[in-house]
């Protein structure tokens, strides 16, 4: 007989989560979990549980329940930590489908009068209080897809083939530019958190031939927009033998993968968001393939004039997206305003075999990648005119020496991403601590 002391409480058989409450219709039950809200109409008194699996309503009838239950099912603040018996009852009219004929609370930890209540509050208010707002019933919706799309993007890369090979958060080289690194002091060495593992990955393909690594990114931008944090998660796959167009086709099937996974998994949570669905269902293979030239084409007939070696701003990507239902890849920018180990297009060396993926829905880039510098002497060069310490790259340069090879791969934001499946207008309610320009609290 399972019996095991847990602080005071003690677990026991009955005991079950709103999760799995279907397997118990009928049967005496024993939730733990926090009070949601609560509601009297004369005898009858209804306490929304929420235990981190769901919620579910739990009703109190004077006269079958103790005295001191009654009361407390009226009295009890919100957010309380309580211990609620009953019987699960089939309620089709609940949300989730059950509901429980309680027969008893116990108080476990009663709550202070909880600053976040069911009205509006703004929104600085609610990141100042981000550790309590997350209970709430959209932001469990957005962790929950947030958790999905992480495993439907793992479980994807490694059905095709690919090793997750973590690359390192401190490094001696910048990635994508040196105006955007945090620098550490290591041991009275100067390094930085990492923008990217795709210098690393780039190893490692010739190693595993496929890689990847996910993981923790920074990046000290300037901008406060609603696409950019400080710390952002990077996928990034990185494949050995692979050009610019098998990169493209890889980046859509994985992201139409991705799309089916949650619409299967996550309706639900899609539904508690109000995400517009039919939307994602929009997103089917092939996506549209432009050239920079091409979206600036784009661009100029929906009045907006970009010089060629402009790159593109928030503003640009959403009027391109508007263009698509499906995400849509953009290819081959100017060198000039791309990064320092970016192959050059063979047609003209002016442009560089990148590709940005940009989401439909005014969502932004959420991909980024492209194929890479192979060849020793051309990258030497590029470093020196970006002026990057050869040093640091002194390892870099090793790839193109032992066995040199045409290699691709990119990188996805994460809660670029996320915002975009969620329906969200700000990356903030992407991850449950953000990090923004001059926000580090809580
Ligand atoms: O386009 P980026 O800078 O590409 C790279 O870092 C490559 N080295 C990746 C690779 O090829 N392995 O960044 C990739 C993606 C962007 O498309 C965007 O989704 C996200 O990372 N991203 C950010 N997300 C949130 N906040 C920021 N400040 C971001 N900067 C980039
Ligand atoms: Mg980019």
């Amino acid at each position: 007989m399972l019996d095991l002391t847990f602080t005071h409480l003690t677990i026991k058989p009955m005991d079950t989560t709103v999760e799995k409450i279907g397997a118990f219709v009928g049967k005496q039950v024993r939730l733990t979990g926090w009070v949601y809200n609560k509601r009297s109409s004369g005898k009858v008194r209804f306490v929304l549980l929420r235990d981190g699996t769901g919620i579910i309503q739990c009703v109190f009838v004077q006269n079958s329940v103790p005295e001191e239950a009654f009361e407390l099912a009226d009295s009890i603040p919100q957010e309380s930590a309580v211990e609620i018996s009953g019987v699960v009852r089939d309620e089709k009219r609940a949300p989730g489908g059950y509901e429980l004929n309680a027969s008893d609370l116990k108080v476990i930890a009663l709550a202070e009068p909880y600053p976040i209540t069911p009205k509006e509050h703004g929104i600085e208010f609610l990141m100042a209080n981000r550790h309590l707002w997350l209970r709430s019933r959209r932001q469990v919706a957005i962790l929950r897809i947030r958790n999905e799309i992480i495993k439907a993007l793992r479980d994807y890369l490694e059905e095709q083939g690919f090793l997750c090979c973590d690359t390192p958060i401190l490094t001696p080289a910048s990635v994508e530019g040196t105006t955007t690194l945090f620098p550490v002091d290591y041991y009275g060495e100067q390094v930085y958190l990492t923008q990217s593992g795709q210098l690393y990955n780039e190893a490692l393909c010739a190693a595993v031939r496929k890689t990847y690594c996910f993981g923790p990114t920074f990046r000290a931008e300037k901008s406060k927009t609603r696409r950019h944090l400080t710390e952002f998660w990077m996928l990034e796959p990185e494949v050995a033998f692979l050009d610019l167009d098998g990169t493209m086709d890889l980046m859509e099937d994985m992201i139409c993968y991705l799309v089916n996974r949650i619409l299967e998994k996550r309706q639900s949570e899609l539904e508690t968001l109000e995400r517009d669905i039919a939307k994602l269902k929009a997103v089917k293979k092939p996506f549209p393939r432009i050239t920079y030239r091409e979206a600036l084409e784009i661009l100029k007939n929906a009045g907006k004039i970009v010089e060629f070696g402009d790159d593109f701003g928030g503003d640009e990507e959403t009027v391109i997206s508007q263009a698509f239902n499906t995400p849509v890849m953009i290819h081959r920018f100017p060198a000039k305003i791309k990064a320092f180990y970016m192959k050059r297009a063979p047609e003209n060396s002016e442009l560089a075999l990148g590709v940005d993926m940009i989401a439909p829905e005014g969502y932004g880039e959420i991909i980024g990648g492209g194929q890479r510098e192979d060849d020793l002497a051309i990258l030497e060069q590029r470093i020196k005119e970006f002026n990057l310490p050869r040093d640091a790259y002194s390892w870099y340069l090793d790839l193109r020496r032992f066995g040199s090879f045409p290699h691709s791969g990119f990188g996805l934001g994460l809660e670029r991403t996320v915002a975009w499946i969620c329906g969200l207008k700000h990356v903030r309610e992407t991850i449950p601590f953000p990090r923004l320009l001059e926000k580090v609290y809580p």
